[in-house]
């Protein structure tokens, strides 16, 4: 795994862009696999702004995101499709139809997850892939556990993550309970995979993940199975 460390949040962002930027320069069609969460916000806006300066043309560009709610309404402002618009998608010259993020408002989840892993796939998955992390070494919605799922599918989210979402939703009740996510295969099918992690709280999840080895109990170690990672972090999160 390439190691990219930066002086902060903001070199992070600039660098991470770059690297999408330069995909998408050399294969104008180039299938993005994107990430929500806080740490790629910054990374969508300087894409938005070198969008906007001429630089980079999303015109030709799907997108594949890895995960969403389920279930949940497209509309709610929690949704990640909701976020992939706001952030990204309503500031760059995309075609919306062109966007994919699994559908938390299917019927049936199950056959929503296997639609979205055959989508992914006759794509001949993400040319890049964008990754966050979470503190415990999850990749998407793949919580570390004794086992992992390959292909793309429906997964309870634990009690901690649905006490830590409840303050963003109306009330209780709303909290989505499940979660729809590509799993660590489909992730793996990227031709090229940019992780991003920034401030102290992901550094032992990076380091877990830098060990070289491979543990169920840190989903991101699995990334040691592709041979072109990159991981662009801070300081902060390098040093810890
Ligand atoms: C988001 C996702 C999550 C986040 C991770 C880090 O699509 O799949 O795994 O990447 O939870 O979240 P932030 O960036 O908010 O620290």
């Amino acid at each position: 795994m390439k190691v990219i460390v930066c002086k902060d949040y903001a070199e992070m962002s600039a660098k991470s862009a770059e690297i999408v930027a330069d995909v998408m320069k050399n294969k104008p069609n180039a299938v993005l696999g994107l990430a929500t969460g806080s740490t790629p916000e910054g990374m969508y806006a300087k894409l938005a702004e070198m969008n906007k300066a001429g630089e980079i043309d999303f015109s030709q560009v799907p997108t594949v995101n890895l995960d969403e709610y389920y279930p949940i309404s497209p509309d709610n402002d929690q949704s990640y499709r909701y976020f992939m618009n706001k952030n990204l998608f309503d500031r760059v010259n995309i075609d919306k139809t062109h966007t994919h993020v699994p559908q938390g408002s299917a019927a049936d989840g199950e056959a929503e997850a296997k639609r979205y892993e055959k989508f992914v796939r006759s794509l001949g998955g993400a040319d890049i892939q964008v990754l966050g992390i979470g503190r415990n070494g999850h990749i998407a919605f793949n919580e570390p556990d004794t086992e992992l799922v390959p292909e793309t599918h429906i997964t309870s989210l634990t009690e901690d993550t649905i006490d830590a979402n409840a303050r963003f939703f109306a009330s209780a009740a709303d909290v989505p309970t499940k979660a729809l996510t590509m799993g660590m295969g489909t992730i793996l099918s990227a031709k090229k995979i940019i992780i991003l992690a920034n401030g102290k709280g992901k550094h032992d999840a990076v380091m877990q993940m830098l060990k070289g080895t491979v543990t169920t109990s840190c989903p991101a170690s699995f990334l040691n199975l592709h041979d072109d990672v990159v991981l662009v972090c801070d300081e902060a999160c390098y040093n810890g």
